[in-house]
């Protein structure tokens, strides 16, 4: 099964978010694999949002994911990756559908309370870089009930 990795945001936790956004991953159907809050230093998110380098947002972007703790999962399921994008919503909330994470929650670009994988590749460097302990492997029953295994 395809993996992603989902983080909710400093404004995120600190807006109560969190529940929120675990909620919907859950009846969404998808198996929750890892969790941890962390505080990530500026170096650590650096590595996160490598490929931004360079852009005029990337020293505002770093400040505001250092600003407070996040909250760094993995998810596991069918198509995890494509569906958690569509889930957030696009990355300006202005362009987000209602419905969608952001749409919901969010206003600006630079406080849209959610991080997903982009593709499946940028999923397994980021499980990597967040999760270097690994994640945890278990059956769920109601897998069987989500979809065809
Ligand atoms: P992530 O899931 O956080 O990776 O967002 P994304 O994949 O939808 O967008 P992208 O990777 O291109 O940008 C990463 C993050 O940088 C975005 O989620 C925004 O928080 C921020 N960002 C992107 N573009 C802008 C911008 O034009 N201005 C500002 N202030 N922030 C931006
Ligand atoms: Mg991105």
């Amino acid at each position: 099964q395809e993996r992603t990795y989902i983080m909710v945001k400093p404004d995120g936790v600190q807006r109560s978010l969190v529940g929120e956004i675990i909620s919907r991953f859950e009846k969404r159907g998808f198996k929750l694999i890892a969790l941890k809050l962390v505080h990530a230093t500026p170096e650590h998110l650096e590595k996160h949002y490598a490929d931004l380098k360079g852009k005029a947002f990337f020293p505002g972007l770093i400040k505001y994911m250092a600003s407070g703790p996040v909250v760094a999962m993995v998810w596991q399921g069918l198509d995890a990756v494509k569906t958690g994008r569509v889930m957030l919503g696009a990355t300006n909330p202005l362009a987000s559908n209602p419905g969608t994470i952001r749409g919901d929650y969010a206003l600006a670009v630079g406080r849209n309370i959610c991080h997903g994988s982009d593709a499946v590749e940028s999923a397994e460097k980021e499980i990597a870089l967040w999760f270097p302990e690994g994640v945890v492997q278990y059956t769920n029953s109601q897998e069987s009930w989500v979809f065809e295994l």
